[in-house]
């Protein structure tokens, strides 16, 4: 799709009306589904206040789609809006990084543009190590070649988006293998009517737009990312009346998911007899790596993983963070032993790690 179809079907006007006039501020938004709740981990912690009040103003994302080990990588943001995670990003890939953003909004990317050269100093980079595209996330493939990219991340874009299956092909090509579309978005517990999806309202709340998480799932696999995992869930509050009545029993989470690109990974997770050890040297965890809800590997200590898991592990940038035993050769049944499973309750997770 190029941006003059796009553009001359006005599909996406009312969410570029919606992010450029509508809302000024991350307090504007009527719901807090575009408006993340979560405690902001520690690595992101530290680097927010280096960053330009402007910017984290029309801060809309719904989660923290920034993963561990970023160093030196080439990262892309779907959806970037003001620019707030990637200029996060700028400062955790270091100057031998490189952050792109692209947004089809207009007054939010040119916040974006406006802080490139300031931040960078902030930063202390001799050249800045950020650059924002104006543009449809439909065309990233004009702009990035195939296997280029380390990390994609997106933070509650892709519910406002037409066609999510195309633009999820779109970045598996444009991902090295071994890398990660790590993004938050807005999912639902059942799919959403379509006359409530064409809600103006409701789509650029990131609502009308969102898909069922099954569907997703599904969507996913077909695409080639095999077995996503969750990172986090957690349960939107639509205490707005107005909204509450529009959307009725329709359930909405904000979702983290860790999608890789790996070759051999199977749908779900198999048993093959792998043991993974961690040994405690990712910067800002000493202790514990969390991959993804249903896998903290504690430093030092033993456990078994399904094959997957253990593809995850070892072709992966991680791969100099563990050790990992075992081959393929035989195989040992559907993978039970989750070690980590009590930390979140199935129900809550939707799908219950490895299984
Ligand atoms: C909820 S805001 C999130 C912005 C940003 N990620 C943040 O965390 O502040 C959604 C953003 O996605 C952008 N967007 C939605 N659909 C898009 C598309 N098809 N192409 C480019 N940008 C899009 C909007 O312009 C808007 O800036």
């Amino acid at each position: 799709m190029n941006s003059d179809v796009l553009q001359s079907d006005h599909s996406y006007d009312s969410v570029k009306e919606y992010y450029g006039k509508v809302v000024q501020k991350t307090s504007d938004l009527k719901t807090e589904a575009c408006c993340s709740t979560q405690k902001i981990p520690h690595h992101l912690a530290e680097v927010l206040p280096l960053i330009n009040a402007e910017i984290k103003d029309k801060y809309y994302g719904c989660g923290s789609p920034i993963p561990m080990c970023l160093e030196n990588l080439k990262v892309l943001d779907l959806g970037c809006g003001t620019g707030r995670d990637c200029y996060v990003m700028s400062k955790l890939v270091g100057e031998r990084g490189f952050v792109h953003g692209i947004d089809m909004t207009e007054n939010q990317i040119s916040v974006a543009k406006k802080h490139v050269e300031a931040q960078a100093k902030v930063f202390g980079y001799s050249v800045p190590n950020v650059k924002f595209i104006f543009d449809y996330i439909e065309n990233i493939p004009e702009y990035f070649e195939r296997e280029s990219l380390d990390v994609v991340t997106s933070n509650c874009v892709i519910n406002l988006t037409e066609d999510k299956e195309a633009i999820l092909r779109s970045v598996y090509q444009i991902l090295k293998f071994g890398g990660e579309m790590y993004f938050s978005d807005v999912y639902t517990d059942r799919r959403v009517p379509k006359e409530m999806s064409e809600d103006p309202v409701l789509r650029g709340e990131c609502l009308g737009g969102a898909l069922y998480q099954r569907d997703f799932e599904r969507i996913a696999g077909k695409v080639g990312f095999s077995d996503p995992r969750i990172v986090s869930k957690r349960t939107i509050d639509v205490s707005n009346k107005e909204i509450q009545n529009l959307v009725g029993n329709i359930k909405f989470y904000s979702i983290t998911y860790r999608l890789w690109k790996l070759e051999d990974l199977e749908d779900g997770c198999e048993d093959y007899g792998h043991i993974a050890v961690y040994n405690g040297q990712i910067p800002g965890s000493p202790l514990r790596f969390e991959l993804d809800a249903g896998h903290v590997f504690d430093k030092n200590k033993s456990e078994n993983v399904c094959g997957n898991t253990a593809i995850m592990l070892c072709q992966t940038r991680f791969k100099k963070h563990f050790e990992v035993s075992g081959s393929f050769k035989e195989h040992l049944g559907k993978f039970e032993a989750h070690t980590n499973i009590e930390r979140h309750s199935q129900s809550e997770l939707g799908n219950p790690p490895c299984c």
